[in-house]
């Protein structure tokens, strides 16, 4: 898992060994020092997050003076976690709608009397990785049939639908210019992306969930970005996610 996502890196890094490179591709900034350190030793920053998620699982907390790893950190297979994240996102029977792991977490944090993470919150993204780093290997097997069709068709017709000041779609950079370049950026297919978010993101230095990585895209290319955990956006997730059905989980990537 792991060594896949030191491959995006090594990618990362021959491009930009060539810092004319980097400044034609309208990159602002190159690797830090300590980026670079860190990737010399193998240790994805984001392990940090991975860890501050597995504290909050086993952290006692809430109203009901629990913790997650009380109702799931059991062996029993009705119990645990394991496998559960690479069928994300999917409807939920409780909540009526398609979820996120995220909005799952937020959901559990209810029932324990909890106070709710914010989508944005680093402690949000640890959290949800630890949850997946319950099923790393695993494949992606979300569903967009049954109860979930409705939104994977949705999230389909976002993704193709132009808007903004420049009335571009996802689908445009992703689908119909695949190949090209903008801005000497290679535009590409999405492919199984999904499987490598939460990612540690170079540039930003932070790290990313993947409706995150839509708002940059969005604001990139001047879609006015929907909010984080907004129905469009769990929409475009099961979609996306639903191009890397078949692909082990390997998160946190680590990315550009
Ligand atoms: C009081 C027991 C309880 C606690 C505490 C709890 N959960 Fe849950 N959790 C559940 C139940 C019950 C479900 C199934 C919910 C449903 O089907 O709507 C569930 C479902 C889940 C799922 C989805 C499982 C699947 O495969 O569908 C995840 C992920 C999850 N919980 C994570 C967490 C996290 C993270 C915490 C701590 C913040 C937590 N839970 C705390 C009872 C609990
Ligand atoms: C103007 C062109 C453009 C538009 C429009 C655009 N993107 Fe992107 N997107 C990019 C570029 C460039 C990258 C960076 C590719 C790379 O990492 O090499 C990217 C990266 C991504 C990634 C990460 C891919 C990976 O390999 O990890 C995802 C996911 C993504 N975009 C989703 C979307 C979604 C969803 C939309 C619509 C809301 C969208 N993008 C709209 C240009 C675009």
């Amino acid at each position: 898992m792991r060594r896949s996502a030191m491959a995006v890196f090594a990618v990362f890094f021959a491009v930009f060994a060539g810092s004319a490179l980097a400044q034609e591709a309208g990159v602002t900034s190159a690797p830090s020092d300590k980026d670079l350190a860190l990737y010399r030793t193998g240790i994805n920053p984001a392990d940090t997050d991975v860890d501050a998620g597995e504290e909050f699982f086993n952290k006692t907390q809430g109203e009901k003076n629990t913790s997650c790893a009380a109702c799931h950190g059991g062996a029993a297979p009705s119990k645990s976690l394991k496998g559960s994240a690479v069928m994300f996102p999917k409807w939920s029977g409780s909540a009526k709608k398609v979820v996120s792991i995220e909005d799952q977490i937020n959901m559990c944090l209810g029932m324990m009397g909890a106070e709710k993470l914010e989508m944005k919150s680093p402690l949000m993204n640890g959290a949800s990785l630890y949850v997946r780093s319950l099923s790393l290997g695993m494949n992606i097997n979300v569903k967009t049939d049954g109860d979930a069709k409705e939104t994977f068709d949705f999230g389909r017709k976002v993704f193709a639908t132009r808007r903004g000041a420049r009335n571009l779609s996802c689908a445009n950079c992703h689908e119909d210019l695949v190949g090209t370049t903008l801005r000497m950026q290679p535009l590409k297919k999405i492919g199984a992306a999904a499987a490598h978010w939460p990612a540690y993101r170079m540039m930003s230095g932070q790290t990313t969930s993947l409706q995150q990585r839509f708002v940059q895209c969005m604001s990139n290319a001047r879609l006015k970005p929907f909010p984080l955990g907004d129905y469009r956006m769990t929409a475009l997730e099961l979609y996306v996610t639903s191009l890397a059905n078949g692909q082990p989980l390997a998160t946190p990537g680590w990315v550009r």
